[in-house]
């Protein structure tokens, strides 16, 4: 094992995709998810990824977490290509994937474990962690005894454990009541912006969308393709009450219309 050294917060990294194209090969045959994806986020951005179920929205993180490969096109994620296991690079899946028989500091402490790191700088990280996702007193209990909202949270602090440049969120708050999820979405997006983090989150929710991001990427279906890129003019730190002023439903309503259109599909 080596020992880890006191991690430094990284700044974000630049994302490029291509020309993406991506199928799935499935029983009833090929199966075209995305076509033609050309996406530039630039070093701390923060893009929301919105669009019908089964577009593409989880695919496409995959994809630019090297957990899935793609049929065309190129992709980059700081200079290099993305690879299953890059450290530089937190993902929170669709579903949050809490190990329960480990409690809320070994959850954190998971990726170092997996990394074969170890040392007391681990554990102050940890500690760290839990205390920027405001979960310092939940340090040992266990996964079942939290609350959606906690969870959340814990998932969060773990996939920021080896400082990534880049945050990939699928859907993290749905689970949540509508006050939870507007409190989470401030202080991730306040979170983010402070850490300088490149982060890509998708959600349903054009609300959260617009209240957290730079830029809105709204994806249509057949096939899963980019049908808007909208920019957020509105200044941060996002508050709550932003969400009742004219440009933030400006803003909404230009994202709506573009996921009206995508629902049309491309295709005949
Ligand atoms: N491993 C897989 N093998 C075959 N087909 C898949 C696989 N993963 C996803 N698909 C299909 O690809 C399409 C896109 O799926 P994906 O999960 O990326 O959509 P999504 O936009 O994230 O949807 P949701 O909003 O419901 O989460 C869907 O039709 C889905 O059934
Ligand atoms: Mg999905």
């Amino acid at each position: 094992m080596t020992t880890v050294a006191p991690t430094p917060t990284v700044a974000g990294e630049a994302i490029t995709l291509s020309g993406v194209s991506k199928s799935y090969v499935t029983a009833k045959g090929r199966l075209p998810v995305l076509e033609d994806i050309d996406l530039d986020i630039r070093a701390g951005e923060f893009v929301s990824l919105v669009g019908p179920s089964g577009c593409g929205k989880s695919t496409l993180l995959k994809i630019i977490a090297g957990l899935v490969g793609y049929d065309e096109g190129t992709v980059t994620v700081g200079d290099r290509a993305p690879r299953e296991g890059r450290d530089d690079i937190g993902f929170m899946l669709q579903q949050s994937v809490l190990m329960p028989w480990l409690n809320v500091s070994k959850n954190v402490e998971l990726p170092f474990t997996i990394a074969r790191r170890r040392g007391p700088q681990v554990g102050e990280r940890v500690n760290s962690l839990l205390d920027l996702v405001g979960l310092s007193h939940a340090a040992s209990m266990n996964p079942w005894e939290l609350s959606g909202g906690m969870q959340q949270r814990v998932a969060l602090a773990r996939a920021l454990a080896l400082d990534p440049g880049v945050m990939l969120m699928d859907e993290p708050f749905s689970a949540l009541d509508e006050f939870k999820r507007e409190h989470l979405n401030i202080e991730v997006a306040q979170m983010a912006d402070d850490l300088g983090k490149t982060t890509i989150l998708v959600t349903h929710s054009v609300t959260e969308a617009v209240l957290m991001s730079d830029r809105i990427i709204a994806l249509g279906v057949n096939p899963g393709r980019i049908v808007g890129d909208i920019t957020v003019d509105i200044e941060r730190p996002r508050r709550a009450h932003m969400v009742g002023s004219d440009r933030f439903q400006q803003i909404s309503n230009d994202v709506r219309a573009a996921l009206a259109e995508g629902m049309k599909g491309g295709q005949p």
